[in-house]
């Protein structure tokens, strides 16, 4: 079998098809100059354009916080201190949100897992730090607006591959190993959740955009505060616990009935 080429055009004018190469390579290398020339700027641009930045009035203020309250652990240009705090260099601003909104920092004392607490600062003023820390080692961002529009179905279905081994189903949290915990989710806003996505505090894995993307990080978002919300998640009300328990009232009701029943007939007889 052989198939017919479309190579012949029905008329091939010699004239017309070598002008219209001649534009198709003078195309392909317009593209190929405009191309080396972008990607030329894009290798110097970040460089210069960092060091001509002179900090937001906001940031300054975070800067000030910065150098009372966390400079002892994390050093000076946020290049961490032995034995006290890690490096901040590339966590962020959806890190230092995190731990600074949810109380864990500043930290009172080392521990194997830095406690929440009620936080010491505004949300003003958080903002501040993590955009002090943002502006100066850079890092994950947590976006602005609302977070909370998210698919649903999708934010359950993600939620229990990839949240629930640890928060549980219902995430009430639950213990982890070597005396550390995974919280009950019941008191993170938004901005929260998502910055513990992408900042992977403790135990907790980071899960970067490529892994679970913005829309569907939005959608697990939806799905916690909704399940917040809800007040029968489903299943038996043993405490939210989950299924294990719940099977084990089951079960334990169930052996109950069938000793009854077995010296019911045992009496009668
Ligand atoms: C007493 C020492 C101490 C102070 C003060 C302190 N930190 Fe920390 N910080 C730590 C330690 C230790 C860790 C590591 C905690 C862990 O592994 O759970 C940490 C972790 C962090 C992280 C997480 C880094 C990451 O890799 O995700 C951020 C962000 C952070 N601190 C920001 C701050 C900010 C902002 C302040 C000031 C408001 C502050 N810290 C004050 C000791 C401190
Ligand atoms: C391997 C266990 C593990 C997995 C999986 C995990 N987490 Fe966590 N998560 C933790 C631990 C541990 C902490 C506490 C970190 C700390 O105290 O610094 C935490 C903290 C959090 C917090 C902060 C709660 C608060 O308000 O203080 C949120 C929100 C959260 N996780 C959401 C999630 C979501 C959403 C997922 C799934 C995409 C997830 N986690 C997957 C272990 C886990």
């Amino acid at each position: 079998m052989t198939k017919p080429t479309a190579a012949e055009p029905a008329d091939p004018s010699p004239g017309l098809l070598a002008r219209a190469r001649r534009r198709a390579s003078s195309t392909i290398a317009l593209t190929v100059a405009l191309g080396a020339v972008g990607f030329g700027y894009a290798a110097i641009a970040p460089s210069s354009a960092a060091a001509d930045q002179t900090p937001s009035a906001d940031a300054q203020r975070g800067q000030q916080i910065y150098q009372t309250a966390c400079i002892t652990c994390h050093g000076r240009n946020l290049q961490g201190v032995p034995d006290r705090g890690p490096s901040l260099i590339g966590v962020g601003e959806a890190a230092t949100y995190f731990q600074v909104a949810t109380g864990r920092m500043p930290a009172a004392a080392q521990g194997s897992q830095i406690p929440a607490k009620p936080p010491q600062y505004t949300e003003e003023q958080v903002n501040q730090i993590a955009g002090y820390v943002q502006s100066v080692g850079g890092g994950p961002q947590v976006p602005s607006g609302n977070l909370r529009d998210g698919d649903m179905a999708l934010g359950g279905e993600l939620f229990r591959l990839n949240c629930a081994q640890c928060h549980n189903f219902a995430g009430k949290g639950g213990a982890l190993s070597s005396g550390k915990s995974a919280p009950g989710l019941g008191t993170s806003t938004d901005q929260v959740i998502y910055a513990a996505m992408l900042s992977g505090p403790e135990n907790m894995p980071v899960f970067g955009d490529n892994n679970i993307t913005p829309a569907e990080k939005r959608a697990i978002v939806s799905y916690v505060q909704t399940l917040k919300e809800t007040k029968d998640p489903g299943g038996n009300g043993v405490g939210r616990l989950g299924p294990v328990p719940e099977s084990i009232v089951l079960w334990v009701a169930g052996i109950g009935a069938l000793m009854f029943a077995v010296l019911w007939i045992g009496a009668k007889s």
